[in-house]
């Protein structure tokens, strides 16, 4: 499938940052958002916690509908079942939507289905389809998949919790991820999520992460434009290196 728009606005600014809303003030989310959009971020990545993929709950297509910003909507599916599911988070705005290819028997399906689905912000944009991988799963489950994506995501800690430590080895996976991508010669961005901080930003940009998640980092609870404008600052100079 070729790719649709929004996918080379995200091949142009990469690398970049989604900054993760799960240590925002949940109750100030509107200024929060306000203060992304003044550094430059463009990309809010939520997670979406069901309490049964992962422990803990978050909130769902209403809360993602209400997100009023500029900024597009990088939405973590950590759900079961995806597949019943997925519309929905389309339906409330989401840009891009990734799942993991540990929660359920029919991922080829729901990129499939996603696949046929419009961008609710702008019909002309498309969708992002992702697929997450948990720091467990092997790389090669990606192979029958690579054709129906444009956004694999690996995840750098266990999910269901920000603040967590990088797990080094996720950098080999990434090398062996754009070897398998070389191989399909296809292009798709590849994502880094989980225990990002400002000391490891910078290699994790070099070792080619395309968009780069990063939560409690930014959203620390004092200085998160800052943090923000800190970490754009760190990718900026493997963009140019592109
Ligand atoms: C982990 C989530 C991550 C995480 C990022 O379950 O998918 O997006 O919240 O937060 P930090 O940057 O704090 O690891
Ligand atoms: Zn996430």
């Amino acid at each position: 499938m070729p790719h649709p728009p929004i996918f080379q606005t995200l091949r142009d600014i990469a690398p970049t940052i989604s900054v993760g809303l799960l240590t925002a003030d949940m109750l100030s989310v509107g200024s929060e958002l306000g203060v992304l959009e003044r550094t430059g971020v463009q990309l809010a990545h939520v997670d979406v916690m069901d309490g049964c993929f992962v422990p803990m709950m978050t909130l769902g297509p209403p809360w993602i509908r209400a997100l009023k910003s500029r900024l597009l909507k990088d939405v973590h599916l950590m759900i079961q079942e995806p597949l019943t599911k997925v519309a929905d988070y389309v339906a409330a705005g989401a840009d891009m939507v990734t799942v993991h290819v540990e929660s359920g028997p029919h991922i080829h399906r729901v990129l499939q289905l996603m696949g046929r689905m419009a961008n609710i912000n702008d019909g002309t944009r498309g969708l992002i389809r992702g697929v997450a991988l948990n720091p467990g799963t092997p790389v090669e489950t990606l192979d029958p998949l690579i054709d129906e994506l444009e956004l694999i995501l690996l995840l750098a800690v266990n999910p269901g919790w920000g603040g967590q430590s990088f797990i080094p080895s996720t950098l080999r996976k990434l090398q062996k991820v754009r070897r398998m991508l070389a191989d399909h010669q296809r292009e798709v961005l590849v994502g880094i999520d989980g225990g990002v901080t400002k000391s490891n930003i910078a290699d994790v940009a070099a070792a080619g992460a395309d968009i780069i998640i990063t939560g409690s980092a930014v959203f620390d609870g004092r200085a998160a434009e800052e943090n923000a404008l800190f970490m754009l600052s760190a990718v900026e100079p493997y963009r140019k290196r592109r």
